[in-house]
């Protein structure tokens, strides 16, 4: 059950993959991006409300853990790319060209760092 949530993330990364090679395709890469940064922000939601993190935390100490950590940096930087990528994609919409570039470099990132996210997560999954 643990590892539900990682293998839901996963899926959801395969999504992303075809809503990144498919642009052009905007009734497809809209919607779909737009899905994947609702669900990435709801996901600490989820986890706040069915994972007992006082225990994992504080009482078994993975608090100093470094892949805590790594995790933690890691989907902070997810979240600032989110932010990035909406703003980017709503001058693409008002007709500015020169935000192209810059939504596809920060999608190369988003991809990367999002890639990175969900594995340190399966790694700090509990198979308890
Ligand atoms: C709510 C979120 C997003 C919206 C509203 C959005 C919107 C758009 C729009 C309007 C275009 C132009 C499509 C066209 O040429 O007709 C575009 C292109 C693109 N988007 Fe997004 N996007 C979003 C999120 C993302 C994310 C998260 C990624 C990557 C992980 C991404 C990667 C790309 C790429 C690679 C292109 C092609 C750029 C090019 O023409 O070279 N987008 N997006």
């Amino acid at each position: 059950m643990q590892t539900t949530i990682s293998l839901v993330a996963a899926s959801t990364y395969l999504l992303m993959l075809v809503g990144y090679f498919l642009p052009r395709l905007r009734w497809l890469h809209i919607p779909t991006m737009a899905a994947i940064i609702a669900f990435d922000v709801s996901v600490p939601f989820y986890l706040y409300t069915h994972r007992d993190w006082w225990h994992r935390l504080i009482e078994q100490e993975d608090i100093f853990s470094f892949l805590v950590w790594m995790h933690f940096g890691l989907f902070i930087a997810m979240y600032t790319l989110d932010v990035l990528q909406v703003l980017t994609a709503k001058k693409l919409l008002q007709g500015d060209p020169e935000a192209r570039q810059e939504h596809r470099s920060q999608g190369k990132a988003l991809l990367f760092v999002r890639g990175l996210v969900i594995l340190t997560g399966a790694t700090l999954a509990n198979p308890e």
